[in-house]
């Protein structure tokens, strides 16, 4: 027998306006046509005014922990992923466990921009394959509205705000292909990149919180090489393969690259859950929030092997097999 990291539910939250491709034509000098044709996006969602990300991240696990069905009391371990937390401090996750009434246990934020949620899953499984705790809320939550230059059309189109959030539990298993929970989990990152894809702020530079800045055609040159790469690796690690595999859940920062990735790995393009269309990149958020709706609408269901990966700033990559 084997201790796994098992999916007990999922939840997410999109706040409430929608912007379009057809308005940002009206604030930059894009179209819509440009949007879609190389990004696949059609509109994603902008958090209101004064709504903060612990407020995204709190909804999202509200809704996992029903999904659950436990009660908050029960979570020991609250792990968020973020680029734009609430405060520079405290952790965007304390703020989580103080509105869910939990005063036990650790929580703490993790920065690994787009790879957020998968570094975030190896850390969560990590912890509760040790035994240290019993039960997690991993979550991703960003507001990336609020680090985009409204007058960079090169990058303010493509990113949204969002949150979704997962419960993890540690429960026994055989030690096998055919257990629940996470399989595998693998990290990568190379600061060769970090000036591709970076934020032109912070506490101890500008003491200002920045702007996006990206080389988008460095990210788009990497994107697929990395993923592939890394994906092959979790593959070695478990013997899965494109066609053992039941569903692909990609971070969604463009479809083009996700199209690449898929293409190259030789996943048939119906097991690719896509939410980039409507949700834009919701960096950390993008994974948990495409998990929750492949669930939501009865497509992932329990028993089913989960292909999840993800590339971000630093540059950041790393993927996961999970069964559901
Ligand atoms: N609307 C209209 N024209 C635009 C826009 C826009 N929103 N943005 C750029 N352009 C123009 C450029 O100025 C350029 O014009 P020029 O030829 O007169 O100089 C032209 O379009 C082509 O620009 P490129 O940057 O070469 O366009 P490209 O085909 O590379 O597409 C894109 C740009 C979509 C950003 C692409 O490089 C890409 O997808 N990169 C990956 C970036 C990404 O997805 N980042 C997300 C974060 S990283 C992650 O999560 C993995």
């Amino acid at each position: 027998m084997t201790i796994r990291s098992v999916i007990l539910g999922a939840g997410c939250y999109l706040p409430q306006r929608i912007l379009t491709n057809a308005e940002l034509a009206k604030m930059v000098d894009t179209s819509d046509e440009w949007i879609v044709q190389r990004t696949g996006i059609h509109q994603r969602r902008i958090a209101a005014a004064g709504e903060v990300t612990s407020d995204l991240a709190l909804h999202a696990a509200r809704a996992a922990l029903a999904d659950a069905k436990v009660d908050p009391k029960s979570i020991d371990l609250i792990v968020l992923g973020t680029s734009t937390p609430d405060n520079t401090f405290p952790a965007t996750a304390v703020s989580v466990q103080a509105g869910l009434g939990i005063t036990q246990g650790a929580a703490f934020d993790i920065q690994a921009v787009c790879s957020g949620f998968v570094y975030g899953l190896s850390i969560v499984d990590a912890l509760l394959r040790t035994g240290a705790h019993k039960r997690a809320l991993l979550i991703g939550a960003e507001t990336f509205s609020r680090i985009l230059d409204w007058t960079d059309r090169t990058t303010c189109v493509l990113f949204g705000d969002g949150a979704g959030a997962v419960v993890l539990e540690a429960q026994e298993q055989p030690g096998a292909m055919t257990d629940r929970g996470v399989l595998t989990t693998h990290l990568r990152s190379d600061g060769q990149h970090k000036n591709k894809l970076y934020v032109d702020g912070g506490p101890s530079s500008t003491q200002t919180v920045g702007h996006l800045r990206m080389i988008g055609k460095e990210v788009f040159r990497h994107a697929v090489a990395m993923i592939t790469d890394v994906v092959e690796d979790a593959f070695k690690a478990t013997g899965a393969s494109a066609k053992t595999i039941d569903w692909f859940v990609p971070h969604q920062a463009n479809k083009r690259i996700i199209d690449g990735s898929v293409h190259k790995l030789g996943i048939d393009p119906a097991k690719v859950v896509i939410t980039v269309d409507r949700h834009g990149n919701t960096s950390a958020a993008s994974i948990p929030l495409a998990l929750c709706e492949g669930i939501a609408d009865g497509r992932i269901k329990r028993g089913d092997l989960v292909l999840l990966e993800a590339m971000g700033g630093g540059f950041t990559w790393g993927a996961a097999l999970v069964r559901m």
